[in-house]
């Protein structure tokens, strides 16, 4: 409120629910920014936030009780739940919102919100803000301001609480346990999408859901940096990258972990394991204050394109195959992205033309990879080799905390926990 200022308003919007099929929503998850400022899980509800000098106000559009649809859909917490439980000072119903909204906008001079996500929202904005000033008769007109909230609370949300960061590290222990029990539970001959049933156990045991869906990917598909089909079977002799992450209380986690189906690295698996695993860890130390965003990047890009022309993949001067891209033909993607509410998580990479220095309290994903796919140049034993070592850490005071740590990424220690079966 104190951002947004006394003549202003911030007006933000839930989720809605979206039809899967003939009577059947897609199970509904609420808008993150939503749930960050209002905690409030239902849909067809509206937060407004009025500052003023007494300490602004909070107003909760939402619906209201229903004996006969509460049967039928479920609990609503209604406009005394809203008051009571989620410390709205006022809240209306959702149903009369098109009447009330606009008297509160009335001679606000800025108005903040969610703008350009929703075009249907972007148009009753804009009615209600005509709605707002009234007949041209009657009304002296202000100057009204239309402005973007993502400004001031995405990089609010980039900045994680001590609670926050609390509920972030129940996602990791949740991932964890669940890529442990997926690593045990791996057999030549099962199914992608069998080794998944095991991750989501364990989300599900833990009262999580997944992040995003789930990468299940053995031989060649570990090649397909978001692969979700999930459906072959898992070969003897292949890698299966996995790529899954629990969301505890709307906050994810994103881990990525990579090794033999039969449990047992091959010489080249091992080597080039081995070598996403240095990239990782010297990634990992560069990611403390006072570092910027692509300092963990340029880091691991040093060493796996030096640990390319040892294993032959590449030929020629490591600085000379960085200036000219060549590493990009078997790393693709960046070492990582912002983690909280959102798995791609809001807030800036750059401040103009500058990378963002590392803050404590931020939290990020380290993921370096090498895919080697099949090609004249590349020696057989390699082909069909994709590797991602992922793990979440927070930029803390002291440098930084590694909240996925406890899960194993050695590969000894990898074939010695397959080694104990799960089932
Ligand atoms: N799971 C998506 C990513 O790692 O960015
Ligand atoms: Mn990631
Ligand atoms: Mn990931």
């Amino acid at each position: 409120m104190r951002m947004v200022g006394s003549k202003g308003v911030a007006v933000i919007p839930s989720a809605e629910l979206v039809p899967r099929s003939r009577d059947v929503d897609y199970s509904f998850r609420q808008d993150s920014d939503f749930l960050y400022l209002t905690g409030f899980e239902e849909p067809d509800a509206l937060a407004v936030l009025l500052p003023d000098q007494a300490g602004g106000q909070y107003i909760l559009f939402c619906r209201e009780r229903d004996a006969e649809k509460e049967i039928w859909n479920g609990r609503r917490a209604g406009l005394s739940g809203a008051r009571k439980d989620y410390f709205a000072d006022k809240a209306y119903a959702i149903r009369k919102l098109d009447e009330i909204l606009p008297k509160l906008l009335s001679g606000r001079e800025r108005i903040f919100y969610p703008m350009g996500r929703d075009a249907s929202f972007d148009r009753k904005i804009i009615r209600w803000v005509n709605q707002s000033r009234g007949s041209s008769r009657t009304t002296s007109h202000i100057q009204q301001e239309l402005l973007s909230l993502d400004y001031l609370l995405h990089d609010m949300r980039l900045y994680k609480s001590r609670n926050e960061v609390s509920l972030m590290r129940q996602a990791a222990k949740v991932s964890i346990a669940a890529h442990k029990r997926a690593m045990r539970a791996c057999k030549p001959g099962m199914h992608e999408y069998e080794v998944e049933a095991e991750l989501l156990y364990e989300f599900k045991k833990a009262g999580c859901a997944a992040a995003y869906p789930c990468i299940v990917g053995g031989g060649k598909n570990s090649c397909i940096l978001h692969y979700t089909e999930n459906k072959q079977v898992l070969g003897d002799g292949d890698m299966l990258l996995i790529d899954a992450g629990a969301e505890y209380q709307g906050y994810a986690s994103d881990i990525t972990r990579t090794f033999p189906v039969n449990g047992i690295f091959s010489k080249a698996q091992r080597e080039a394991y081995e070598l996403v695993l240095e990239a990782q860890a010297a990634a990992i130390k560069k990611a403390i204050p006072g570092n910027h965003w692509n300092d963990p990047h340029n880091e691991a890009v040093k060493v796996l394109t030096k640990g390319l022309v040892s294993l032959g993949l590449l030929q020629g001067r490591p600085a000379k195959l960085i200036r000219e891209g060549e590493y990009r033909r078997f790393f693709m993607h960046r070492t990582g992205h912002w983690l909280g509410l959102d798995v791609h998580d809001v807030g800036d990479y750059r401040i103009g033309d500058e990378w963002r220095l590392l803050e404590p309290g931020m939290m990020l994903t380290v993921e370096p990879g090498l895919y080697i796919t099949k090609a004249k140049d590349v020696a057989k034993c390699f082909w069909d080799t994709g590797i991602r070592i992922e793990d979440d850490v927070l930029v803390t005071n002291e440098g930084n905390k590694v909240l996925t740590d406890a899960l194993t990424r050695g590969p000894d220690e990898i074939e010695a926990l397959m080694a104990s079966s799960v089932h």
